[in-house]
């Protein structure tokens, strides 16, 4: 380990609650929407202008993926340049493959452009298996050959081939990579069963910037018209709406008034629905939401594929609902083993039972600080909403986890009036 390294994982957050929160928050561009947009840098040999990415840690892995391969970029105020001409490399190593599960979003803008990439398996993960089978056999639909050695998919193609995909499940990172390597692609690729989430549309009209002919977007069925040529392009993504999400549950969890600006509030219109049935007093404005103090009692709750409620919302959602009066059973059906944040919640006095992919949440009762552990990031996220609920001195240990997801956390919670102090 590093000596900057070792200090970033020496950092801690101190939050003394209970907090009222005031003001407003700014969200910043969606992670999530830039890390395959990143990795579609790769299918051109144009400049591709990229504004406002977020200064996280999961971006600076991509950027540092797409050095490695061969792409030059530099920095012109909030623009980040990037130009892929001359790609050196089609190997996507473990070092960097092991630190951060998108890095497989390069497997489809590689074997498009160079016919050929070896891209480390991204290997087991802290929330669940998340095997990439469905990205693998799809590409083998398109005429890619598929070899896994020694920790490698190692994927060779002499033309890809559009043709009709339809998905067993609809997997977000699988329906992007299926995209990309659909740009170049001899005739017409069609994805069904595609994931609609709005950082895939991000994607797609992404694309469409450079001159790809992608339609349906937004629906189940995704159409890539292969294209000859990519050109340059300038854009940005959309407002991280799984930030915005953590924001507004910290709101409400701290019954305070808050505007939550710079996102698209369509892109939250079920969370939003939701928090509102349990008396959230939430109204939506142009750019954003603006939450008030509420009084909350508890509903049932589950997470599904866009647009149900995310996943990424579920830890935040645990933490609310313990400031809600009554049970809350909250149901997590997209991935295995994510109620990490529920011992930690349980250092701090909470009541949570597991129930095989269910938590039943005992709301009503006071938080108390704790020293807790973040395990990863939609966790961590979860223990800031309770820090700022409970009360006293909740040390967070493992703040690097918070920081591959969300830009300028302790800043934006300290502008928000939340008492909050990092310790280095
Ligand atoms: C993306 C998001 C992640 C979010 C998730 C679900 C990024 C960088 N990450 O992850 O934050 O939590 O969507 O909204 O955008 N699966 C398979 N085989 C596959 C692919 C997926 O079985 O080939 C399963 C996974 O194990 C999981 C489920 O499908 O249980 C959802 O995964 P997927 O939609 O692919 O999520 P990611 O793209 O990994």
């Amino acid at each position: 380990m590093g000596h900057k390294e070792k200090e970033l994982k020496m950092k801690k957050l101190k939050i003394t609650g209970p907090c009222k929160l005031s003001g407003e928050v700014h969200i910043s561009r969606a992670k999530n929407a830039y890390l395959p947009i990143l990795a579609a840098v790769l299918l051109t040999d144009k400049e591709v202008r990229l504004r406002n990415l977020p200064d996280l840690r999961d971006i600076k892995t991509m950027v540092k993926l797409l050095k490695n391969l061969g792409v030059e970029v530099h920095e012109e105020g909030e623009t980040t340049v990037f130009n892929a001409k001359n790609l050196s490399s089609h190997e996507a190593t473990y070092e960097l493959v092991k630190t951060m599960r998108a890095s497989i979003f390069v497997l489809g803008p590689l074997i498009s452009r160079l016919k050929k990439a070896k891209v480390s398996l991204p290997g087991g993960c802290a929330i669940g298996t998340r095997p990439i089978d469905i990205h693998l056999k799809n590409l083998e639909k398109m005429g890619v050959h598929i070899d896994l050695n020694s920790g490698y998919v190692q994927a060779n193609a002499e033309e890809l081939k559009g043709t009709r995909l339809a998905l067993n499940f609809p997997s977000v990172g699988a329906t992007e990579n299926l995209m990309m390597a659909g740009v170049f692609a001899d005739g017409t690729t069609i994805i069904e069963n595609a994931a609609k989430e709005p950082e895939i549309d991000d994607l797609a009209n992404f694309l469409n910037s450079m001159g790809a002919k992608i339609s349906g977007i937004g629906t189940s069925k995704i159409t890539i018209e292969g294209v000859k040529e990519l050109f340059e392009t300038e854009y940005e993504s959309i407002g991280d709406r799984i930030e915005a999400a953590t924001y507004i549950m910290a709101g409400l969890a701290t019954s305070s008034d808050i505007k939550v600006l710079k996102f698209d509030p369509t892109h939250l219109e079920f969370v939003i629905d939701k928090l509102k049935e349990t008396g959230a007093q939430i109204d939506v404005l142009e750019n954003g939401v603006h939450v008030k103090p509420s009084k909350l009692k508890s509903i049932n709750i589950e997470t599904a594929p866009y647009p149900g409620f995310p996943t990424d919302a579920q830890a935040q959602l645990v933490s609310l609902s313990l400031m809600s009066e009554g049970t809350t059973i909250v149901k997590e059906n997209i991935f295995e083993n994510r109620f990490m944040h529920v011992p930690e919640l349980i250092r701090m006095g909470a009541n949570i039972n597991l129930s095989g992919n269910a938590a039943i949440v005992e709301g009503g009762h006071e938080l108390k600080g704790a020293p807790v552990m973040c395990t990863d990031l939609r966790a961590s996220a979860a223990l800031i909403i309770a820090a700022l609920c409970a009360k006293g001195e909740t040390i967070i240990d493992r703040v690097y986890h918070l920081e591959r997801g969300y830009e300028k956390l302790s800043a934006k919670f300290a502008g928000l009036g939340a008492n909050v102090e990092v310790i280095e």
